[in-house]
């Protein structure tokens, strides 16, 4: 359970670690959506986050960059279908910055039209962008991660339309499931073991201002074990 909309009773108490440096893929939005990515890049970035913005339209990765006030070299092109562009990236920000604590990628796009007028290169264009792309980016944040023993973050917004199919194409939702089928067979190999502070610090984010939008939720605090199973 989280905060009630508009309730602001405390500061959050939240901050990021001193050395977190995160990565981030997708910028805000060209057309009339909502921008997550810039807005996520800019409250990293006001707690204290060195970020790498990436981008296919450069024009806006850069005006983001610049709005936001870091090094412009710290916006890079990245096409998150191409897989060297993305391991380049990761290399370029662990170059800069020594190490890669949070992987956060927004990347996505959307087309609707009826499953009856279903256009395959629309549904691979959408399969490639937000499942393959969100493989990609799970995968050479882990393995940096990995190689360098970091206990980093790697985030992937799927969508409501990776729970349940709604207004969405069947491409979308399709592919929104599959970007939480990767997070979860990538929790399966990278989980860490539960002690009571994890509950502690759960119970934290939901109490914080932060957790505003997190709401009628059952938060499952077990390391993804309800999410997954482990053949040993
Ligand atoms: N806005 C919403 O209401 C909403 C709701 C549910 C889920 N989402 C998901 O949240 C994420 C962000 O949404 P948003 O509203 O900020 O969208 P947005 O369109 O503003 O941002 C997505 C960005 O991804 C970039 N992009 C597209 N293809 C790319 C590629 N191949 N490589 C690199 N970048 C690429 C686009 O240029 C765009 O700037 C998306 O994954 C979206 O599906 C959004």
């Amino acid at each position: 359970m989280g905060n009630s909309d508009g309730e602001n009773i405390r500061n959050s108490p939240l901050s990021l670690p001193k050395k977190m440096r995160p990565f981030q893929v997708g910028g805000q939005s060209g057309c009339a959506a909502s921008g997550i990515g810039e807005a996520s890049a800019r409250l990293f970035v006001e707690h204290g986050a060195h970020v790498v913005i990436t981008e296919i339209q450069d024009e806006l990765g850069l005006q983001v960059v610049a709005s936001i006030g870091t090094d412009m070299d710290n916006f890079r092109h990245c096409n998150v279908t191409d897989e060297k562009q993305v391991e380049e990236t990761v290399a370029y920000a662990v170059k800069k910055y020594g190490t890669l604590d949070i992987m956060f990628s927004s990347v996505g796009t959307l087309h609707l039209c009826s499953v009856l007028d279903m256009d395959m290169t629309v549904f691979d264009k959408t399969m490639t962008v937000n499942a393959r792309g969100s493989d990609l980016v799970v995968k050479h944040a882990a393995r940096v991660m990995v190689a360098k023993k970091i206990r980093g973050s790697i985030i992937c917004i799927a969508s409501l339309e990776g729970i349940l199919a709604g207004a969405a194409s069947l491409a979308y939702v399709a592919s929104k499931h599959a970007v939480v089928g990767i997070v979860k067979a990538a929790a399966r190999e990278l989980g860490v073991t539960l002690s009571t502070k994890h509950v502690a610090q759960a119970a934290l984010l939901l109490a914080s201002d932060e957790s505003a939008y997190i709401s009628g939720q059952n938060l499952a605090v077990d390391g993804g074990l309800s999410s997954i199973l482990k053949l040993e």
